[in-house]
């Protein structure tokens, strides 16, 4: 493999900053905390940090609105913390990816109040100003979650666009001085030497330049964010010019080396993924998807999701899989608590084509803390406090995100070891920190925590996980199987997602086992595999 190209066979491990670790005593995160904790994520095996946002901000949405893109917030720390924190990485032989907010910043930040104070203000158009219909809206955009997009203003009385929540503005990246300006500020993190970034909503960066309105649509649930809200989303996300933008950013990071990467959260078709993409590989590195945290967790569903990313994302693409983020369910309260299911998507993400992204806390089995939806931090839940849990639940509509974002279980002491203060922390713990912390599991081999470390080891020292061709195999139902290949080399991976024992014909005889559950009970060109099961084996 390529060295330059270390981006293509990466472990990613993504920290949400304000719950990884206390260093000051205020029960908040902070970037000090995180240096003190890189050692742990070294030993696991990761290769590369994405840091949800650390940038000063009034915290509105965490982090996600932006009030100077060069400083840290004060409860995080410095800009020399920051510094320090690419620096301790980079000495670890670790990347480190930043998540950058392009698409809006915060209400406060400095170029929108300016933006907002009169109509003749030299940044009036570094966002978007319309004027409105009478006294509605100027148009019928919709923002991402809910609601019209557009916020009247008094003070000019004008309305400005927010593709997310109203304290977002979405900046106007056809005024070039605001595009110079977030392309200055990338240079600057690059010349820092940050090794990628997390483009976050990327898909809305760019709006229909004549304002057309949105078409109706059946949708009324958010679907892949291309419409929802009964409304098509199709002058508000992934036009042709974001993905130009794409393009030009992936030109900034190739004047670096080595190699820089860019990694979209995006909503739109496998299709329009890969435009992002680019036919010659000259748009965004990697895009996520979101199939795989949507998707059942059973044999059937799995292997429908392999098959469309296999078939979507062939080589010269890879395929990105994640089980979960700071926006999604935790996945094992997905899995109703079964930390063998968790442990059987585990080994899914680490033996498939692909770049695994672990988020903070699933190598430890976190739950979702218990924040009820009346009293929730997260702003998008506020929005829908007044909708009764049980419909949510029947919708199947997560919207208030706390219980992904609890503090991280390091021990099983006081404040799971996250925070020494006495006072609050700003997230309550999840419950089962007694239990799944990284003390307690730690010295556990049969822990997903360990049952992490060994995957991470097994990809590491397998060249066929990380290029080989990915095979389907035909089972017994409930099983899920594939073949990793690479000339002279073969590995079969084999997981039993049901509660009964399964035994598998191999096609081939078995040389060595690399992980499984229950390692005697393979012989020869026979596995059985006890009920949740797995074996990873090499083929003679
Ligand atoms: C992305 C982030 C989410 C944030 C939103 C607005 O979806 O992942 O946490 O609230 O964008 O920036």
């Amino acid at each position: 493999m390529d060295s330059d190209r270390w981006w293509k066979n990466t472990m990613i491990y993504q920290i949400y900053p304000r719950s990884y670790y206390d260093t000051t005593g205020n029960g908040i995160g902070d970037l000090v905390g995180i240096i003190s904790k890189l050692d742990y994520i070294k030993e696991m095996g990761f290769e590369t940090i994405w840091f949800s946002p650390f940038f000063d901000s009034p915290q509105a949405d965490f982090g996600y609105d932006v009030s100077d893109y060069y400083q840290a917030a004060p409860e995080y720390g410095t800009q020399d913390d920051i510094f320090l924190l690419i620096e301790e990485v980079h000495k670890r032989n670790l990347k480190v990816v930043f998540d950058l907010v392009l698409n809006h910043t915060s209400d406060q930040h400095s170029w929108f109040l300016e933006s907002r104070s009169g109509l003749d203000n030299p940044r009036r158009d570094w966002y978007i100003w319309r004027d409105g219909k009478g006294k509605k809206a100027p148009n019928n955009w919709k923002a991402l979650p809910g609601g019209s997009g557009w916020h009247y203003d008094k003070t000019t009385d004008q309305w400005y666009y927010a593709s997310f929540l109203p304290f977002q503005p979405d900046l106007n990246f056809r005024n070039s001085q605001v595009k110079k300006a977030m392309l200055d500020m990338v240079k600057f993190w690059l010349d820092k030497g940050v090794d990628g970034f997390r483009l976050d909503i990327f898909h809305s960066v760019f709006k229909d330049e004549k304002f057309r309105i949105n078409p109706p649509s059946r949708h009324f649930l958010p679907h892949n964010d291309e419409a929802g809200f009964f409304q098509e989303y199709k002058y508000t996300v992934n036009q042709p010019e974001t993905l130009a933008f794409a393009r030009e950013i992936r030109e900034l990071i190739m004047s670096y080396r080595p190699e820089r990467f860019l990694l979209g959260e995006i909503f739109a078709s496998d299709e329009v993924k890969r435009d992002y993409l680019g036919q010659n590989q000259d748009g965004l590195n990697l895009v996520f998807l979101w199939d795989l945290p949507d998707a059942r967790v059973t044999a059937t569903d799995l292997r429908k999701v392999i098959e469309k990313y296999e078939t979507n994302f062939q080589d010269p693409y890879l395929p990105v899989y994640v089980l979960g983020n700071h926006d999604r369910k935790r996945v094992l309260s997905r899995v109703g608590g079964n930390i063998n299911l968790a442990k059987l998507l585990a080994v899914l993400i680490f033996t498939v084509r692909g770049i695994p992204v672990t988020y903070y806390g699933e190598e430890i089995g976190m739950m979702e803390g218990n924040s009820p939806i009346k009293t929730c931090l997260d702003p998008v839940g506020q929005r829908y406090k007044n909708v009764p849990s049980f419909l949510l639940n029947a919708l199947d509509l997560y919207v208030n995100r706390d219980g992904c974002r609890t503090p991280m279980q390091w021990d099983p002491g006081k404040n799971a070891g996250f925070s020494e203060t006495d006072g609050k922390l700003w997230m309550p713990l999840a419950s089962n920190y007694l239990e799944q912390n990284v003390e307690k599991l730690e010295s556990n081999s049969g822990s997903i925590l360990s049952l992490y470390k060994d995957l991470l080891r097994l990809r590491k020292s397998s060249p066929v996980l990380i290029t080989g061709d990915l095979k389907l195999l035909e089972t017994p139902a409930d099983v899920l199987a594939y073949e990793r290949e690479i000339p002279g080399e073969k590995i079969g991976i084999f997981l039993n997602f049901s509660e009964s024992n399964k035994c598998i014909e191999l096609k081939g005889s078995v040389d060595r086992i690399l992980n499984s559950i229950h390692p005697d009970e393979i012989i020869s060109d026979k596995i059985y595999l006890p009920p949740y099961g797995f074996a990873v084996i090499q083929y003679k």
